[in-house]
C-alpha cells in the first residue's frame, strides 16, 4: 500500500458526499450564497425533483470573471476576510459548496457585478472547468445544475421520488425565507409556482416582528399566525424572538418547528429538547407544537463549524440557551393562560370558538369567592370513592354559595345549566354559552393540583385496603422499582413482587379511585422512552400527567348543579385550565353574536 494525495476531483466528491446529500441540500447551499450576496429576490426553478435541472437566480452583488473561476476551487471563499472562524456573520464560510456540487453535476455559473458592462459565464462538469465566456445577464448571479449525481451513480440510487425530493427543496427554501423577510423568494417546478413570498415593505425595519409574522403567515399558514404567541426574551447577550403556537394547535411530528440560530436554519437536538421541555406540561409525548424561533447569539458564543451542512451548532453555554428557551416559552404560554386555539371549534362547528370572544379578547379571570383550596376539596370529593365523602361545614358553605347564582362577568365560564350525555356541562355566560368537557377539565385540574402539591412536597397518600399486584414484563417491572422513590414522592407506593411483578400499596389521595393496572403499565412505558436526560422535576411532571390521566376515567359521571358550578369555578382559578394535558381544549365558547348569526338574525 502506498499513501498518495487524492486528486482534487476525488476530494471534492468526498466533500459532496456530506454537503450535497440530496437536491434540496444543493439548493440550500446556493440560496444561502444568494442571501450572503445581498440579494433582494431569489428565484428557484426545479425539474424532475431536481434530478435533471435546478437553478437559483439572484440580484445580488455578482462575481467578476476572476471570482467566477476562483469560486469553483476548493476552499475558496470571500467570507472569511480575517480567517476568523470565531466570528462568522455569513451563512457560508467553508468554500466547499460550489466545487462539491461541480464535482457531482454539470454546473454553470453566469454572473455580473454592478460596475461591469457585461456578464460572464463558466461551467464545470464532473470537476472539469471550462473557459470563461461572455454572456448576457442582469446584475446578479444565476447558477444552473444539470444531471445531479451523474458522476456518482451510487448516490443517484438513493434519490426518492421527484415529488419527495421536490418537497424537501421547497422546505429548505421556506426555512431560509422565514429568516429573511426582506428578501422575495420564488420556487417554480417548470411553470407551476410552489412558493411565492414578496419582499417585506420598507418599514419592516421599524417593525421587524410584524414583518416576521407576515412572512410566517405566508409560509406556515394563517392558522398559525392566528393561534400563536409572540416570544421576545433576552438573557446574557442571547436574544430569543419568534412565535410559538398555542398547545391546542398541534401536530403528530415536529416538522412545523422551525429553529434558527443567527439567521441559520438548524435542526439541533438541544433546541428541540428545550422546546419539548417548555411544552411538557401542555402536550402529550407524541404531539408537537408549531413554532418559529429565532435565536441571536454573539458569534463568539457558539461554534457553527460542527457539521458540513451547517445544520447544527454548538453553544459555549448550552445550559444558558436551554434555560432561556424553556423560560421564555413557558412565560409566553402562561401569559396566554387558558386561551385555546380557535381552530378547535371552527373545524367542528364554524361559528364555535373556544373561549375566545369574537372581539378577540380573552375573558379576564377573577379569583373565585370561595378559596381555591375549598373548591378543590369539593371537586376532589366528586371524583373520590364514595367512602371518602366528607360533609364538613366548609364544603357545605361553598355549595350553598353557588345556589341561585346570577350570570355575571364574575364568572367567565358562566353558570352551569345542564349536563348532557353525562360528559358535557353547558353553562350560560353573560355573553354566550360555554360547553365544558368535564373529563378533560378534571384531568387538567388534577394535574395542576398534583404539580402544586408536589412543589410543596405534600402529596397525600391513600392506603389500599387490598394491595394490587400488577404483572409486567421483567424489564418493565425493574424500571418501575428503580424509580420507586420518585413515585413515592408523588404518592404512589410500589414494591417488587417476585420477578416481573410489582405490588401497589398506596396511591395519591387526590386521584381518587383509579385504574391502577393501567397507570402502572403507562408509567413503565413512559420510563422505557428515552427520558434519562430529564431532570427529576420534569420526570415527576410527566408522571403526574400520566397519573392525572388515569384519575379522570369517569367521563360519564352524573353531576348535580353545585358540583358542576364548583368545577367551573375551579377551572377559572386554575392556571392553564383551557386545555387538557394532551393539548385538547377543556371547553369551547359560543357567543350570542355567533348564535344570532347561526339563526340568520345578523
Ligand atoms: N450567488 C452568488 N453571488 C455572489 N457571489 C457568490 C454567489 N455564490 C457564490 N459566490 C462566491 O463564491 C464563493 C464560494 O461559494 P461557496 O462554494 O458556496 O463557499 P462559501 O459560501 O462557503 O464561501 C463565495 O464565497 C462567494 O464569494
Ligand atoms: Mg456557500
Amino acid at each position: 500500500m502506498t499513501i498518495r494525495l487524492l486528486p482534487p476531483t476525488t476530494v471534492n466528491r468526498i466533500a459532496a458526499g456530506e454537503v450535497v446529500e440530496r437536491p434540496a441540500s444543493a439548493i440550500k447551499e446556493l440560496v444561502e450564497n444568494s442571501i450572503d450576496a445581498g440579494a433582494t429576490r431569489i428565484d428557484v426553478v426545479v425539474r424532475d425533483g431536481g434530478r435533471t435541472y435546478m437553478s437559483v437566480a439572484d440580484d445580488g452583488c455578482g462575481m467578476t470573471p476572476e471570482e467566477l473561476s476562483l469560486a469553483l476551487e476548493r476552499h475558496a471563499t470571500s467570507k472569511l476576510p480575517d480567517d476568523d472562524l470565531e466570528n462568522i456573520h455569513s451563512l457560508g464560510f467553508r468554500g466547499e459548496a460550489l466545487p462539491s456540487i461541480g464535482s457531482v453535476s454539470r454546473l454553470t455559473l453566469t454572473s455580473r457585478t454592478a460596475d461591469s458592462d457585461n456578464a460572464w459565464m463558466i461551467s464545470i462538469e464532473g470537476g472539469d472547468k471550462s473557459e470563461l465566456a461572455p454572456a448576457a445577464h442582469a446584475k446578479g448571479t444565476t447558477i444552473e445544475m444539470r444531471d445531479l449525481f451523474f458522476s456518482t451513480p451510487a448516490r443517484l440510487k438513493f434519490l426518492k421520488t421527484p415529488k419527495t425530493e421536490l418537497a424537501h427543496i421547497v422546505d429548505a427554501v421556506k426555512r431560509l425565507a422565514m429568516a429573511n423577510p426582506a428578501i422575495a423568494f420564488f420556487v417554480f417546478d417548470d411553470s407551476r409556482s410552489l412558493l411565492k413570498v414578496q419582499q417585506a415593505q420598507d418599514d419592516f425595519l421599524v417593525d421587524m416582528l410584524s414583518a416576521r409574522l407576515n412572512r410566517l403567515d405566508a409560509i406556515m399558514g394563517n392558522e398559525f399566525a392566528a393561534n400563536s404567541l409572540p416570544v421576545d426574551a433576552e438573557r446574557q447577550g442571547l436574544q430569543l424572538t419568534g412565535y410559538i403556537g398555542l398547545p391546542t394547535l398541534n401536530r403528530g411530528n415536529a416538522q412545523m418547528q422551525f429553529l434558527f440560530v443567527n439567521g441559520r436554519p438548524v435542526k439541533d437536538k438541544l433546541l428541540y429538547g428545550a422546546v419539548r421541555g417548555a411544552y411538557r406540561d401542555f402536550l402529550a409525548h407524541d404531539r408537537h407544537p408549531l413554532l418559529a424561533l429565532f435565536l441571536h447569539a454573539p458569534t463568539d458564543s457558539l461554534d457553527v463549524n460542527v457539521h458540513p451542512a451547517k445544520t447544527e451548532v454548538r453553544f459555549r453555554d448550552a445550559g444558558l440557551v436551554r434555560g432561556l428557551i424553556v423560560s421564555a416559552l413557558k412565560y409566553a404560554l402562561a401569559e396566554a393562560g387558558h386561551r385555546a386555539s380557535t381552530t378547535v371549534g371552527q373545524a367542528a362547528l364554524g361559528a364555535f370558538t373556544p373561549h375566545q370572544g369574537t372581539n378577540g379578547t380573552a375573558p379576564v379571570y377573577r379569583q373565585p369567592r370561595a378559596s381555591r383550596g375549598a373548591l378543590r376539596d369539593l371537586n376532589r370529593q366528586f371524583y373520590a370513592p364514595l367512602t371518602n365523602l366528607d360533609n364538613s361545614p366548609s364544603v357545605r358553605e361553598v355549595v350553598s354559595d353557588f345556589e341561585n347564582i346570577e350570570v355575571s362577568q364574575d364568572y367567565p365560564l358562566g353558570v352551569a345549566r345542564a349536563q348532557l350525555h353525562e360528559t358535557y356541562i353547558v353553562a350560560q355566560t353573560d355573553r354566550g354559552i360555554v360547553i365544558v368537557d368535564q373529563h378533560a377539565a378534571h384531568e387538567r385540574l388534577v394535574y395542576e393540583d398534583l404539580k402544586e402539591a408536589l412543589a410543596e412536597t405534600r402529596v397525600k397518600r391513600q392506603g389500599l385496603l387490598i394491595p394490587e399486584v400488577v404483572d409486567l414484563e421483567e424489564a418493565a417491572a425493574d424500571r418501575i422499582i428503580k424509580k420507586a422513590e420518585e413515585f413515592r414522592e408523588l404518592g404512589l407506593t410500589v414494591e417488587a413482587f417476585g420477578s416481573g411483578a410489582v405490588v401497589v400499596r398506596e396511591t395519591p389521595a387526590l386521584l381518587g379511585e383509579i385504574d391502577i393496572q393501567g397507570l402502572v403499565r403507562d408509567l413503565a412505558d413512559d420510563l422505557a422512552e428515552d427520558n434519562e436526560a430529564l431532570s427529576l422535576k420534569d420526570r415527576l411532571a410527566d408522571v403526574a400527567a400520566t397519573m392525572a390521566c388515569h384519575s379522570s376515567v369517569r367521563a360519564g359521571r352524573l353531576l348535580n348543579g353545585e358540583e358542576m358550578n364548583a368545577l367551573l369555578r375551579q377551572m377559572e382559578s386554575t392556571p392553564n385550565s383551557g386545555q387538557c394535558n394532551h393539548g385538547r381544549p377543556t371547553y369551547i365558547e359560543l357567543n350570542i353574536a355567533d348564535i344570532e348569526k347561526l339563526f340568520g338574525r345578523r
